[in-house]
């Protein structure tokens, strides 16, 4: 398995983090080549005209190669209702196909959003699994959930 992740702020690293102690996975992260601002209202403005224009931002090679494993986790927090572009940039990259597909998300409330729709459309062939949504403030007390769900799919 691999736990592929994107992170702003750090909640959904944690998560990731989480996931990889639970499963033994290995991790890879996705790491847009140009940074996201730290100011808040700057990325939110700039995640809202990447989305509007349906962007694809250029990403780093991924170490491990994601093409290597079966099943990928992917991790990303919910930004305007759904994944951020970078995401969408590696389902284009390293084409899913019919992988085993497990979503999870951090937000401030939006939970999963169309998120999963919307891999359901970039992946359609993928064996896509029930995701997993948690606040980005109570990541780190989510583990007993997130062991509840990964059990539940028969993940650990
Ligand atoms: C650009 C941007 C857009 C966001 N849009 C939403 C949203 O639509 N719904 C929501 O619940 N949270 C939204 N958030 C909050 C993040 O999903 C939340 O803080 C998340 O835990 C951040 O994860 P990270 O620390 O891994 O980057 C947004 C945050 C940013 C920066």
């Amino acid at each position: 398995m691999l736990i592929v992740y994107f992170s702003h702020s750090g909640n959904t690293r944690r998560l990731a983090a989480c996931i990889q102690r639970l499963t033994g996975g290995d991790m890879a992260q996705i790491t847009p080549l140009t940074p996201y601002p730290q100011d808040y209202d700057a990325v939110v403005e700039l995640a809202r005209q990447e989305q509007r224009r349906n962007v694809r931002p250029p990403i780093a090679a991924m170490q491990p190669d994601p093409a290597a494993y079966d099943t990928l986790f992917l991790g990303y927090p919910n930004w305007w209702g759904t994944f951020p572009m970078p995401v969408a940039m590696f389902l284009e990259n390293y084409p899913v196909g019919n992988k085993t597909l497990v979503p999870f998300c951090t937000h401030e409330g939006s939970r999963l959003g169309k998120s999963e729709q919307d891999l359901r459309r970039l992946c359609p062939q993928a064996r896509l699994l029930k995701g997993f949504e948690v606040r980005g403030s109570r990541v780190d007390g989510a583990e007993p959930s997130v062991k509840a769900w990964l059990s539940e799919l028969g993940l650990i």
